[in-house]
């Protein structure tokens, strides 16, 4: 009977300790950084990409602004294939991201291509760099 009471001790402290740890995370306020992106530019001109991107920047245009501002993605200084692979995935995992596979495939294929696009300049010294 004690080690089943304590048993319950444990995981109220558990749930106190878990819930502490959203608020903090809700709390926590942005990266300058990352703050920055928010307030940039919240639309990138397609009208010169191919029909297929313009499509998947629809999706990423939906997707990606569910629970930060578009800009974020947009201005951000990921460029590589690499970090946008890194990326997508981890928003993906995020809790309620409802990217699946298959539009994180296209939104993928999407940020690369914008990349080597509209941030032409710094794809190419990054890649330099990597090499
Ligand atoms: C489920 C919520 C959610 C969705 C959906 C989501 N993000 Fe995020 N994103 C976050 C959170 C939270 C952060 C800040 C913490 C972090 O980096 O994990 C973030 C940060 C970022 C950053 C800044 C990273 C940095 O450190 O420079 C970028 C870029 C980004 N997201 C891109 C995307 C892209 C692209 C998509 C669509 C594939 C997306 N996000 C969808 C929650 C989300």
């Amino acid at each position: 009977m004690k080690s089943s009471l304590s048993f319950l001790g444990m995981g109220a402290a558990v749930i106190v300790f878990f819930a502490g740890g959203l608020t903090t995370l809700a709390q926590e306020p942005l990266e300058p950084r990352i703050a920055a992106y928010d307030k940039g530019p919240a639309t990138i001109d397609v009208a010169q990409y191919p029909a297929d991107m313009q499509k998947r920047y629809k999706l990423f245009a939906t997707r990606c602004s569910k629970c930060h501002t578009i800009a974020r993605p947009i201005n951000c200084d990921f460029v590589l294939e690499d970090e946008w692979e890194r990326y997508v995935k981890r928003m993906m995992r995020k809790p309620g991201s409802g990217i699946n596979q298959a539009a994180g495939k296209d939104i993928y294929e999407f940020l690369a291509y914008d990349s080597k696009t509209r941030k032409k300049a710094m794809y190419e010294k990054r890649t330099k760099e990597v090499k």
